[in-house]
């Protein structure tokens, strides 16, 4: 996607062929700024920290850093600690796992002298199946706008077609395009006149800060608001669809996304709202059914909770990037960065193959799997 007329994708193998370059999206909006990748337990920690984030960006990440691991150290030893180390680095998108066990089954029975090489082309390849994914969700997302929005009352049709999304799942999240902000930037681009409500989504703020930051630059009208006024705003008929991404979504349709995002499904049901979860293939968890019991939910720093990252406005430390303490001092905080919306509030799943029916049924006969 665009940043200032140029396209950017979140994550490229360097010229030399051996590092890897990433955007740290620590920083922004505030600041663009790229990072280089040569190590493996770089990787990791560009990872668990958030330099990097978003379930399929997560995925090629990891993939890479199997790449850069093996540069060093192609020997079984070697690829089993780096696909450890990876791997530990954030547990709940399976994307990670599904992207390392791809990268570590092509490699595992190579010569270790091709190794390397292997995983640079593997990793390659899932970088760009997961644009093509990304992109046929657009389309499908698209389709289904189009519809909605056809079907709004004729009183409404002049207004502007009002999506809610939570979190990050856009191009960021993503290699390009993203998976909930794909079918927006497509409907945008095809002139549905569309606008989005997006969530602050507290503690990181990935909403405030990323899909804000994406949104502007493509030029999709958008109004963040905070992550407790999406309720509101639906009982007024303001939220035509909601619309997020997914970090793990089992067989049976349960979606694991952002803290947040289960609210956002409950107020939804509760006025009629469509919620659609959208999702690249790699993001289905076929070997669990039941997302409250079964997904592993990431607990992150409290601090992430009692303190805030912003620019300062004004004064003498104005345009600083600076983290300030929101709690009385020595308060406890919790923060689960997840939550599991149960398949019963999700209207669809959005995929790269198409629409399916939030259940097991759905998701096999979408998949033709017996
Ligand atoms: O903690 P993050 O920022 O990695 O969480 C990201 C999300 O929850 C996204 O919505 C999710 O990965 C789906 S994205 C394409």
């Amino acid at each position: 996607m665009n940043i200032d007329g140029q396209a950017w994708r979140t994550i490229w193998l360097e010229s030399d062929q051996r590092s890897v370059g990433v955007i740290d999206q620590t920083l922004l909006p505030h600041r663009l700024i790229t990072r280089t990748l040569t190590r493996c337990d770089q990787a990791a920690d560009a990872i668990s920290t958030m330099l990097v984030r978003g379930a399929p960006l997560i995925g090629v990440t990891g993939a890479y850093g199997l790449m850069l691991a093996l540069q060093d150290d192609a020997s079984d030893a070697g690829l089993s600690h780096a696909f450890d180390q990876l791997n530990a680095s954030r547990p709940t998108a399976v994307n990670l796992r599904w992207a390392l066990e791809r990268v570590r089954d092509l490699v595992q029975p190579l010569p270790e002298a091709d190794r390397a090489a292997a995983a640079r082309r593997e990793a390659a390849l899932i970088a760009d199946e997961d644009v093509a994914m990304c992109e046929a969700i657009g389309e499908h997302g698209l389709n289904l706008f189009r519809r909605l929005a056809e079907q709004r009352p004729s009183a409404r049709q002049n207004e502007p077609f009002q999506v809610l999304t939570h979190c990050n799942a856009g191009w960021l999240a993503t290699v390009d395009w993203g998976t909930a902000l794909a079918p927006i930037y497509k409907a945008h681009r095809a002139g549905l006149n569309i606008h989005v409500w997006v969530d602050e989504t507290r503690p990181r703020n990935q909403g405030a800060s990323l899909t804000a930051y994406e949104l502007a630059r493509e030029g999709v009208p958008h109004t963040v608001i905070v992550d407790n006024a999406g309720g509101h705003l639906m009982q007024h008929g303001q939220v035509d669809a909601v619309i997020v991404g997914t970090d793990r979504t089992t067989r049976c349709g349960d979606v694991c996304n952002k803290v947040g995002t289960y609210l956002k499904a409950l107020a939804a049901h509760d006025n009629n709202v469509p919620f659609y979860v959208a999702l690249p293939t790699s993001t289905i968890d076929w070997r669990l059914a039941d997302g409250v019991a079964e997904i592993p939910i990431e607990a992150r720093s409290a601090e992430e909770v009692t303190s805030m990252q912003g620019r300062v406005i004004a004064g003498e430390s104005a345009g600083e990037i600076v983290s300030v303490q929101l709690t009385p001092d020595g308060c406890a905080g919790f923060n689960p960065a997840f939550d599991v919306t149960p398949a019963r509030l999700v209207t669809a799943l959005i995929t790269d193959r198409g629409v399916a029916t939030a259940n097991e049924v759905g998701l096999k006969e979408l998949y033709n799997r017996g």
